[in-house]
């Protein structure tokens, strides 16, 4: 299976942030060792799709580790929830979608925490049966004008947005949390960043009221998104514990 770069278009440069065209028709067995990352037990009844996309991720978070200066091989495994276990001292997050894969990693020291997600522009029907639960009523005014497409990319946004949240906040809050509990509170179409709130207490390191900023592209036919929490206190505001 070929891993070929590409550029997912954020309005600024993160470091290590990798991405990859993938064509999961060409995975085979053979994938793993031409890219030197292993199938985990846990996956081997998988179907083929989910077996490439996995490699896809983790082949792409081999190279942003590799870029970060963590020497490989390494190993990343699958932790609690799904979500990766990044080596020490690192913080880090993976996506897959529809041939695009992707992959951040930075220093602990730097971000408590960092999330991206590519998602593949939704369909009228599920943006019209998830719109309530994803959508707070006020994150309508920064975008959707009522026409199909522009209320599904919209909604693709925030659907994304939300899951890129979602990744970065996950470590320190450790366990599910809702749609709804985040809203978008800034939207940027312009230098096409965005600002969310967390509107309940989510752990005792992530409460109501704090806030981070992101940004997003928008691919032909998918969106792109990147939320991180730096460790830098001027980011910061609302209770939030290290
Ligand atoms: C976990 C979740 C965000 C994954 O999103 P997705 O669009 O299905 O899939 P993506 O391809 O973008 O990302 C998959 C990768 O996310 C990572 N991931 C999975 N669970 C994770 C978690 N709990 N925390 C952080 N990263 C996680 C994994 O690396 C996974 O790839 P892998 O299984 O091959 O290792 C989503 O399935 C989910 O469960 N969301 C919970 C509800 C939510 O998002 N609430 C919004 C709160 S604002």
């Amino acid at each position: 299976m070929l891993m070929a770069r590409v550029d997912v278009g954020l309005p600024f440069p993160v470091p290590n942030l990798v991405a990859a065209a993938y064509d999961g028709d060409q995975y085979g067995p053979a994938s793993h060792d031409d890219l030197g990352v292993a199938l985990p037990p846990s996956l081997s009844g998988a179907v083929s799709r989910r077996k490439a996309a996995y490699l896809a991720g983790r082949y792409c978070a081999m190279q942003s580790l590799s870029q970060a200066g963590h020497p490989l091989p390494c190993d990343l495994p699958i932790g609690e929830d799904r979500s990766p276990v990044w080596p020490d001292g690192l913080v880090g997050s993976i996506t897959h979608t529809d041939g695009l894969a992707a992959a951040v990693v930075a220093s602990a020291r730097d971000a408590r925490g960092l999330g991206i997600d590519a998602e593949s522009v939704i369909g009228v029907e599920t943006c019209r049966l998830l719109r309530d639960q994803v959508v707070c009523d006020g994150e309508w005014r920064f975008g959707g004008d009522g026409s199909s497409w522009s209320d599904r990319l919209f909604f693709t946004m925030i659907f994304s947005a939300k899951e890129s949240i979602f990744k970065c906040l996950y470590p320190q809050v450790g366990k599910y949390f809702d749609f709804l509990d985040v809203e978008i509170v800034a939207w940027d179409a312009e230098s096409r960043a965005f600002r969310f709130r967390v509107l309940t207490d989510l752990s005792d390191r992530v409460s109501a009221g704090f806030e981070a900023d992101g940004c997003y592209s928008i691919l032909p036919g998918m969106v792109f998104t990147y939320v991180g929490w730096p460790c830098r206190p001027r980011q910061e505001k609302g209770r939030i514990g290290c």
